[in-house]
């Protein structure tokens, strides 16, 4: 029997601290066989407060070790998020002869002034002779000092290589904020972005700005991650981006992009309620040119509340990040990374079953339903879509799937197991629209104890919740939404780490 809250619901294999409240992955990078990930931490408790960098590490983006706290609240206030990178060229002059490359780390300090809702948030870097290990604070910090604007944070800094310097993206309110710099140290605002434009539900947070190719073609283009909350598709937080050119100086939409944009703001990284705050690893770009991201798997509506004491929040499985062009102009292509395929063990296949009803695909006596990944085929579409259904024997359902009448996508965990905790945590979210011109559909699913995230289309549409069940759910079935259909293969593969 499952009891304590650590069986039934600490991951299996998504990043959890031993202990205490998470949220936001900062400062990732990848050096010398390592791939960092630290995170928003506060110590003391459960719930958010006084920030800090927790840190992890890993080899695989897959199984992490958490370590020593990597940076402490000062004088200047406490740690909010930010980057960090890897200064192969010892441009900050923070690097010692005969060491490893210094790894410079910017953040934003936020100090609470008097008043219930006012604080300061200036920019400030600290770097590392140890890979990450330990980090120094920089004595002439802020970096850049600030006091007029109140939400002012979360420096993401990248390598712009066709110019040779680095460049900075940062959320101020309602836009994002362009600076540059050659030695990390005194940085120049260049231009700003994104006022009227996007989603404006709540405030900007949290940017990225990096170079992808689009696959298939000579040409690449830049895109802009910008987290809101509240105002995700689906309420609170979520990521939305915006893909175009950057000159150095300014970043402007694409035309195309634009207009689709401005028809239907439909450009979020993920339609599910539970990923945030998702960044680029630094230094960790693939030869294809793909980046890698992972972002922090719960929303602001309801993540201090969720049902688990001793811990508060997971990070989403590491993702590859695509730029795809078709008629419908660019999108993202996002998927799980190939190192989770190592972990690989356990295979059940089926081949053209015929769903008329509802129809067990696989139980926990086969398979362990909480480390798992499944990937499904359905060549024809003329039907009206389908919806799979993990249960338990409590009477715990998540059901998700797809409607073919409105083209959405969608996953209800209205009677998914424990939700009191939050009105606002009982849903059934739809608002992720396909886009894709395929006839068929396919689809990867990845189960943990208390997550399921979906990735579409290759990657098109994707959709990331948590869940906490009674008990654990021992069986995944799959009916059709009114019409009988062939669903053409389903492949799982258990998970073992
Ligand atoms: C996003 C965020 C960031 C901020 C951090 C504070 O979730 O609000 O904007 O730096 O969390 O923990």
């Amino acid at each position: 029997v499952l009891s304590s809250e650590e069986d039934l619901y600490r991951p299996n294999f998504h990043f959890t601290p031993k202990k205490a409240w998470m949220n936001d992955p900062n400062g990732m990078f990848y050096y010398n066989g390592y791939y960092h990930l630290y995170f928003q931490y506060h110590p003391d408790s459960n719930v958010w407060g006084p920030m800090h960098w927790g840190h992890a590490i890993s080899t695989d983006m897959i199984t992490w070790v958490e370590q020593p706290i990597a940076l402490y609240p000062d004088e200047l206030g406490t740690i909010f998020s930010g980057s960090a990178v890897v200064d192969i060229g010892n441009t900050s002059g923070f690097g010692k002869a005969s060491e490893a490359s210094p790894i410079v780390a910017m953040y934003t300090s936020s100090k609470k002034l008097e008043g219930d809702d006012n604080w300061k948030q200036t920019q400030s870097i600290a770097y590392s002779n140890d890979e990450g290990k330990t980090f120094t604070k920089y004595e002439n910090n802020p970096a850049i000092d600030n006091n007029e604007i109140k939400d002012f944070r979360d420096p993401k800094v990248t390598w712009d290589e066709d110019r040779k310097k680095w460049v900075m993206v940062l959320a101020a309110g309602d836009k994002i904020m362009f600076y540059d710099s050659k030695d990390l140290k005194k940085w120049h605002l260049l231009s700003d972005f994104g006022q009227g434009i996007g989603g404006h539900g709540g405030v900007w947070e949290c940017p990225d700005l990096f170079q992808l190719p689009v696959l298939g073609t000579d040409e690449s283009k830049w895109v802009l991650f910008v987290s809101i909350n509240p105002g995700g598709p689906n309420g609170g937080s979520a990521t939305q981006y915006f893909v175009g050119d950057f000159d150095g100086t300014t970043f402007k939409m694409d035309k195309d992009f634009e207009t689709a944009l401005n028809k239907e703001h439909n450009y979020w990284i993920d339609f599910g309620r539970d990923n945030y705050a998702g960044v680029s690893w630094s230094n960790a770009t693939k030869k294809d040119g793909s980046k890698l991201i992972l972002g922090w798997m719960s929303n602001w509506d309801y993540a201090q509340v969720v049902p688990t004491e001793t811990w508060r929040s997971a990070m989403t499985i590491a993702r590859k990040v695509q730029l795809q062009k078709n008629n419908n102009g660019y999108r993202l292509l996002i998927n799980p990374v190939n190192e989770l395929t190592n972990y690989r063990s356990t295979k059940y296949k089926k081949e053209s079953i015929t769903i008329k009803g509802d129809t067990k695909i696989i139980d926990s006596n086969a398979m362990d339903l909480a480390s798992t990944e499944i990937q499904f085929n359905i060549s024809n579409l003329k039907h009206e879509g389908f919806t799979f259904n993990l249960t338990n024997k409590q009477g715990d359902t998540l059901a998700f799937g797809y409607n073919h009448s409105d083209k959405n996508f969608f996953i209800d965990r209205r009677k998914s197991g424990k939700r009191d905790f939050s009105e606002k945590f009982a849903d059934r979210v739809s608002m992720a629209k396909r886009t894709s011109l395929n006839t068929g559909l396919t689809g990867t699913i990845i189960l943990d104890k208390t997550s399921i995230e979906l990735f579409f289309d290759n990657g098109e549409t994707v959709m990331t919740e948590i869940f906490f069940p009674n008990a654990p759910y021992d069986k995944l079935s799959i009916e059709p939404n009114n019409q009988e259909f062939v669903l053409d293969d389903i492949e799982a593969h258990k998970l073992n780490f």
